[in-house]
């Protein structure tokens, strides 16, 4: 029987693009649609299959697009819809998907539908959020409890994050509706997928207990909407638990998510043991067939050279060859790739309500500088121009990892099966004939691989002894 086809994105990167830092075409500071397709030949140069950009929505920006005014249009800041469907044509030229950034479970304070909802207790959007007499003990993420008072009503709304962020009524088959509609307008359009928000919350009622049931029934719903297109649109959550028993329920069986970033692995630490015992577990729990998505930054936690990785090179080449190795999907956040540390922001600099601009700033181009950029450029490494001319950067070395990825079938598509190793290193095999080993320690160490280097993260060639942070990939012989 011949196997069926494998989605894009089973093997692939994805590259997530916050829209406001990654190119600005028009010198207002702000990156744009149109920069996005300017920088195309980048991306098609690294070799990613996809981008992710956070929203692209009308927003008042309160919490930077994740509080949306429309959900059928553009942000003026980004350009427009045109703009939009000229991106989608052009990364298509390329190869290259974009996915949207759905965030379902809250609106802006701004959108038509809370106005309605809050002018009268008897207004037909009434039930359409979350509105009490009396309001809960629950804390918002942000700070500050989780119910705002309205006057004009004398009820309280629920809003998990920002009062300026009530939160849709899930529980409502109209809602449900309303978002079939949305879904299909991009679909419809030709992006290739969704990272939807807060997937872990999105029904709430009474607003006290992460992932209910009722959550996979609109997951469920999402996923036959999904198969209706071909190909098939991407669903990938953001799915903020830390049990990986609780990560899988989001799969389905192979009904909800096709991917579910795996929080539990963006905070074990660049620690061999904590690593692979992750990664093991998250090999059992999901269900056959499924795709584990890797990544370490995003938008809303420290980039990872900061993080994990004391700023070191060497430990951001063996943390960048982990994350290009494994067994699934994996998400560079842009900057990753040059290995962009975390920006401090001076005090007037500050945009976000939650501390995050500092992972938020530009991509340092270097060939076209940002002219008084939203965010301070704070370029604490290498620029994009510098680092292509250089053979021996660290943007060379993760292009030639996405590249040994691409060519070869073993990392694309190939089980994972761990290989007993001294303490501190880290070594897995790959389909039939491909070892990857890390030496996550200070010291030399010794690796149970024999074979052909096809890769190193510092350039040797010995499979056997691995330099302190060395990374390598193996053609197991
Ligand atoms: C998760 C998003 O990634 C984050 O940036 C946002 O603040 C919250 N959801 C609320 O939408
Ligand atoms: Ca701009």
């Amino acid at each position: 029987m011949a196997t069926p086809p494998q989605p894009w994105w089973s093997g692939g990167v994805l590259y997530q693009a916050y829209p406001r830092s990654f190119a600005d075409s028009n010198g207002d500071g702000i990156g744009d649609l149109p920069g996005v397709r300017e920088r195309l030949d980048y991306l098609h140069w690294l070799g990613v299959d996809g981008i992710w950009l956070n929203p692209t929505f009308p927003s008042p920006n309160r919490d930077w697009g994740y509080d949306v005014a429309d959900y059928f249009d553009v942000h003026p800041d980004f350009g427009t819809l045109d703009d939009l469907d000229a991106l989608i044509a052009a990364a298509g030229e390329l190869g290259i998907r974009i996915v949207l950034d759905l965030v379902p479970a809250h609106t802006s304070d701004r959108h038509t539908w809370f106005s309605d909802s809050r002018s009268s207790r008897e207004s037909p959007r009434r039930p359409w959020y979350i509105w009490r007499d009396e309001a809960g003990e629950q804390e918002s993420v942000f700070g500050g409890k989780a119910w705002t008072y309205d006057e004009r009503t004398g009820q309280y709304y629920h809003h998990l994050f920002l009062s300026e962020q009530p939160d849709l009524n899930w529980m409502l088959p109209e809602v449900r509706d309303a978002f079939d509609e949305i879904l299909r307008f991009w679909f419809d359009r030709g992006v290739a997928g969704f990272r939807i928000d807060v997937v872990h919350e999105l029904v709430k009622d009474p607003p006290s207990r992460p992932n209910r049931a009722e959550i996979h029934d609109v997951l469920r719903r999402w996923r036959s909407l999904a198969r209706g297109y071909d190909p098939e649109r991407l669903l990938v959550g953001e799915t903020w638990v830390m049990e990986l028993d609780e990560l899988a329920r989001f799969y389905g069986s192979n009904d909800e998510l096709q991917l579910a970033f795996n929080f539990p692995f963006m905070f074990a630490g660049l620690d061999a043991s904590a690593l692979e015992d992750v990664v093991a577990r998250t090999e059992a729990v999901l269900p056959a067939g499924a795709l584990p998505v890797w990544a370490l930054s995003n938008h809303d936690v420290v980039r990872f050279p900061t993080r994990m990785c004391d700023e070191d090179e060497a430990k951001v080449r063996a943390a960048l060859l982990m994350l290009l190795t494994l067994r699934g999907t994996s998400f560079l956040y842009y900057g990753d790739e040059l290995g962009m540390r975390q920006v401090d922001i001076p005090a007037d600099r500050v945009r976000d309500v939650h501390d995050r601009d500092g992972a938020r700033t530009p991509l340092p181009w270097g060939d076209a500088e940002w002219r008084d950029p939203w965010l301070p450029l704070g370029a604490n490494v290498a620029t994009v121009a510098e680092q292509r001319a250089d053979p021996g950067s660290v943007l060379s070395f993760c292009r030639e990892a996405i590249a040994l990825r691409r060519g070869r079938e073993d990392l694309v598509s190939g089980d994972y099966v761990p290989i007993t190793s001294p303490t501190g290193v880290w070594a897995w095999q790959r389909g039939s004939d491909t070892g990857v080993a890390l030496n996550l320690t200070g010291s030399e160490a010794t690796v149970p691989l024999t074979g052909q280097v096809l890769l190193s993260t510092n350039g040797r060639d010995d499979p056997a002894r691995l330099e302190p942070w060395e990374g390598v990939v193996v053609a197991l012989s």
